[in-house]
């Protein structure tokens, strides 16, 4: 049987020894970073609300997982599980939470199940909590200047978020509110990753929310886009944000991770140069007013840490492709005169026209 050590390549031994709990590990960020955790050589407890489950079989299958993984149950609205999850860890990776609009499935478990890990992790004694939030914390406020970037100071408006029932931006920023209140009031050491959407290859047997954005385009189920523009991050680049500013000694508040933002069109485009197979819709739902002009986000913090980021365009590409390889789309026939001007190994979006 392999020792731990022997099944940690020599040269990534950051995690050597270090045991750290991520929540909600199954899901879409959660797998890539259990994956890159265990890529760095730390032994991982991952939180899943059932292990039995098969939808959780693909953690298991990941390189060092079968010494260095194990599933733990735990329930965000279960304050004692989670106590039991983190008890004996030096970090919390906390990225489970319902990625929902629907206020009754949304709101509790992210405000009250943030309170509850926020307060595990001070009661076990860790010494570094990372908060997977959102760019949603942050926008989503009708008085910002649309001309300014968008960077960690900057907050969503509460009363903005209810009025338009944007109940995912409200939960996940009353969610980050409470995580700092009581880091604050508990002393304990939170760093937060704020991302955007975020596509790239799924390595969970199910499609998540964000992966829809795109899908949706694909399948004809959308017939038109909406005039909206929105700013998206490959899945393997938050995974690595999550890592660095974990390891970071002085990392600390707020890491906007985002690589561009595009026009829904724009999207659209992109999608139909590169897999023009597929009844990708053409038109704007909205042909009277011009084209929103989406907010510019600044990822200069995670520059700073050392990050590059995978360009939008090779995103949306592995995106399809891994839905294509996983049986979630259709693989239709391209008939010749119709292949892709571009190739992912194109890796500007200025090579759009
Ligand atoms: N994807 C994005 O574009 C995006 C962008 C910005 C921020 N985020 C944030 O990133 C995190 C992960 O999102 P994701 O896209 O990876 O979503 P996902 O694939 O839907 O994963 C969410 C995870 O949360 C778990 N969960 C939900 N409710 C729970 C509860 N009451 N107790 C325990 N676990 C619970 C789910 O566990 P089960 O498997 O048991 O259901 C699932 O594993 C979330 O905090 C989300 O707000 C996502």
């Amino acid at each position: 049987m392999p020792t731990e050590a022997a099944s940690v390549p020599a040269q990534a031994v950051s995690g050597n020894g270090r045991t750290v709990c991520v929540t909600g590990a199954g899901g879409f960020i959660a797998s890539w970073l259990v994956k890159r955790l265990l890529q760095k050589g730390y032994t991982v407890r991952g939180t899943v609300r059932n292990p039995a489950d098969p939808k959780n079989d693909h953690l298991r299958a990941l390189d060092g997982a079968a010494d260095r993984l194990v599933l733990l149950r735990a329930d965000l609205l279960d304050p004692e599980s989670l106590v039991a999850a983190f008890s004996g860890c030096e970090g919390i990776f906390h990225a489970a939470s319902p990625v929902t609009d629907d206020p009754e499935k949304m709101i509790e478990p992210a405000i009250l199940g943030t309170r509850y890990v926020m307060t595990a992790a001070a009661d076990t004694g860790i010494n570094r909590v990372v908060f997977t939030s959102s760019i949603g914390t942050v926008y989503m406020n009708p008085y910002r200047d649309p001309s300014k970037p968008v960077d960690d100071t900057c907050w969503s408006d509460l009363e903005y978020c209810k009025m338009t029932q944007n109940w995912y931006c409200y939960a996940k920023t009353v969610a980050e509110q409470g995580a700092w209140e009581v880091a604050r009031e508990r002393g304990l050491d939170l760093v937060v990753v704020n991302p955007v959407l975020v596509l790239g290859p799924l390595l969970q047997p199910t499609v998540n929310a964000s992966t829809d954005h795109v899908m949706k385009y694909l399948t004809g189920s959308a017939k038109t886009y909406v005039n909206a523009a929105q700013a998206y991050v490959h899945v393997k680049d938050v995974a690595e944000a999550h890592v660095r500013v974990y390891e970071a000694a002085d990392a600390h508040g707020r890491y906007i991770c985002a690589e561009s933002t595009l026009h829904r069109g724009e999207l659209c485009r992109i999608l139909t140069k590169l897999f023009p197979e597929y009844p990708i819709p053409t038109k704007c739902k909205d042909e009277v007013n011009p084209p929103v002009i989406g907010y510019k986000f600044t990822n200069q913090r995670l520059k700073d840490l050392g990050m590059d980021f995978v360009p939008v365009l090779q995103c949306l590409y592995e995106t399809v492709k891994s839905l294509q390889e996983k049986g979630m789309l259709p693989v239709l026939p391209t008939n010749d005169q119709d292949q892709p001007m571009i190739t992912p190994t194109i890796t500007s979006p200025a090579t759009i026209p």
